[in-house]
C-alpha cells in the first residue's frame, strides 16, 4: 500500500508520526538485506510493528500526517537504488498461527509460507503443497496470489484479515475478491492475516507431494543464489524461461546481475548487483525477446522506490 505523495520527510516529522509505535523503528535503514535479491537503497524509516494494533496506529497516524506508507514483502519486489521515502513497514513480527476451526488455519501476514506448510503437515492438512520452496510470507502470498503451475493462493484462501487505509480492521471473504494471474484485487490497505481452508490427508501423501515439488524447484531453479523468483509472467501458452533461453540470453550479465544459467526466467545477484544493473538487464531481455519472437514479456516483479 502506498498513500500520500512523494517528498522528503524530516526525522522530526516521522518521529511524531511514529511516537506511539511499540515495535521496532530503524532509521535510514538499508533495504537490500530485507529483500531476497539483495538490491536497493535505504528507507527513511523502516517500521516493524509489534502487533496488528501497532499496524493500525501507524496507518492512522501516517494518513493524518500525509506521509506515504508502503508494506515491504521482500521476495517479489525490486527496490530502486535511491530507496523509498516516507515509512516502509515490514510485518515480520505478525507470526501467530492457529487452527481456528476444523481444517481452517488462521495465519498472520508475517508467517513464512514454509512455516505454514510445516504447521499444516503437523496437523495432516493438505492444500499448501504447491508452495514448496516459495520463500515468501502469507501476506505477500495473498497480495500477489502466489502460486505455481500446481496451485495458487486463490485455491485455499477463505478470508483476509485486513486493515483499511483509514485504519479500520475488517474481514474480507475470499468470495468477494477477484484473483488474477499473480495478483489479488484487494481494497486499498494492508493484509495482516489470512484464513486458509485446507483438507485432511495422510501425512505420507502430503510429504511425498511436497518433496516432489521441492526437488523439481531445486533441480530447475537457482535457489542458492539471491533472486526474486520468476522475473516475467508466462505469456499465454508459452513460458518466459523457454523464450529467454531460445533468445540466447542465459548467462547474460550486467555488472553483478546475471540471467541465471539454470533457469532463464531468473535473474541472480552475483554479489554486488545494483537495482540499476538488474533493471537494465530486465529491459535488455524484454527488448531482445520482443525483437526475436514478437512477444512482449510482462514483469512479474513489483518495482518500487525513487527514480
Ligand atoms: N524452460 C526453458 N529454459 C529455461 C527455463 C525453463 O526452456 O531456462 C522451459 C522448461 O523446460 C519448461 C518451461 O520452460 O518446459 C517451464 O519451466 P518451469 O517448469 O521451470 O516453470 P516456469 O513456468 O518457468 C513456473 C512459475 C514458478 C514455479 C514453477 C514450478 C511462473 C512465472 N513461474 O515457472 O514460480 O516455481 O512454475 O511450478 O509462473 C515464481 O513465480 O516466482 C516462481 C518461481
Amino acid at each position: 500500500m502506498v498513500t500520500g505523495q512523494r517528498r522528503t520527510f524530516s526525522v522530526p516529522v516521522l518521529r511524531r508520526v511514529l511516537l506511539h509505535v511499540k515495535g521496532e523503528i530503524l532509521w535510514h535503514e538499508p533495504l537490500a538485506p530485507h529483500t531476497s535479491l539483495q538490491v536497493g537503497g535505504i528507507a527513511d524509516v523502516l517500521v516493524i510493528p509489534a502487533d496488528v494494533e501497532d499496524v493500525i496506529r501507524v496507518v492512522r497516524s501516517a494518513r493524518m500526517s500525509h506521509v506515504p506508507l508502503m508494506v515491504l514483502g521482500g521476495t517479489n519486489v525490486i527496490i530502486r537504488d535511491k530507496g523509498i521515502r516516507g515509512i516502509v513497514m515490514q510485518l515480520k513480527y505478525l507470526t501467530n498461527i492457529q487452527e481456528e476451526a476444523s481444517q481452517l488455519v488462521y495465519a498472520q501476514a508475517g508467517v513464512r509460507l514454509p512455516r505454514l506448510m510445516q504447521f499444516a503437515f503437523g496437523r495432516k492438512l493438505s492444500g499448501m503443497e504447491w508452495a514448496a520452496g516459495i520463500p515468501g510470507t502469507v501476506g505477500g502470498g495473498v497480495v500477489m496470489n502466489a502460486g505455481t503451475r500446481l496451485g495458487e493462493m486463490q485455491d485455499v484462501l477463505h478470508a483476509v484479515d485486513f486493515v483499511t487505509i483509514h485504519g479500520k480492521r475488517k474481514r474480507v471473504d475470499a468470495s468477494t475478491l477477484s484473483f488474477l494471474y499473480r495478483k489479488t484485487r484487494l481494497p486499498q490497505g494492508i493484509v495482516v492475516g489470512a484464513w486458509i481452508q485446507l483438507r485432511s490427508a495422510a501425512k505420507d501423501t502430503i510429504q511425498s507431494a511436497t518433496k516432489h515439488y521441492l526437488q523439481y524447484r531445486k533441480t530447475t531453479q537457482p535457489l542458492t543464489l539471491p533472486n526474486a523468483g520468476s522475473v516475467f509472467k508466462n505469456p499465454t501458452g508459452d513460458s518466459a524461461g523457454r523464450l529467454i533461453e531460445a533468445a540466447g540470453l542465459k548467462g547474460m550479465r550486467i555488472g553483478d546481475a546475471e540471467v541465471s544459467m539454470k533457469h532463464a526466467n531468473f535473474i541472480v545477484n552475483r554479489g554486488g548487483a545494483t537495482a540499476e544493473q538488474v533493471l537494465t538487464l530486465v529491459r535488455t531481455v524484454r527488448d531482445q525477446v520482443a525483437r526475436k519472437f514478437g512477444v512482449r514479456l510482462q514483469l512479474e516483479w513489483k518495482v518500487v522506490g525513487e527514480k
